[in-house]
């Protein structure tokens, strides 16, 4: 009866393997479906001032998704703390769709400067573990 909650989190715990072996180059992000996670990105000395965002896919223009000029937009906000030279990015409320491939950038003249990101989103129904299993 447990087996498919056993299943899931045996895939959750898979995703969190994958993103934890994988190289340091590129930053892993997980989080659960309907919940919040924050993707934050450091960035170099004397960046402080730039702008940054977090965009999709090939970054184009149209894969911007938020920037620190305009904070809040749809389920993104974006947050610079230059004192520690990081900026988070708060995707809300998570689903499926989300999961893939981000890049952090920081506009400068030139070609702007990018971290790649992997989000994970976990699909963990965990009322099911406390419930009588899937029906
Ligand atoms: C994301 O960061 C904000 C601000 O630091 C914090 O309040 C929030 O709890 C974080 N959310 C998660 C899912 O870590």
């Amino acid at each position: 009866m447990h087996l498919k909650v056993v299943e899931r989190l045996y895939w959750c715990c898979l995703l969190f393997i994958v993103a934890l072996s994988g190289a340091a180059a590129v930053i892993h992000v997980s989080g659960y479906e309907g919940r919040d996670v924050n993707v934050s990105c450091s960035y170099g000395e004397g960046y402080e001032s730039y702008e940054k965002y977090l965009c999709r896919n090939d970054c184009g223009n149209s894969d911007v998704l938020i920037t620190t000029t305009k904070a809040k937009k749809n389920k993104y906000s974006i947050y610079d703390d230059k004192k520690r030279r990081v900026f988070t990015t708060t995707l809300s409320d998570l689903s499926s769709v989300d999961a893939g491939k981000y890049w952090c950038g920081v506009t400068r003249t030139g070609k702007d400067i990018y971290t790649e990101v992997r989000l994970f989103v976990c699909i963990c129904q965990l009322g099911d573990l406390s419930g009588g299993g899937p029906h």
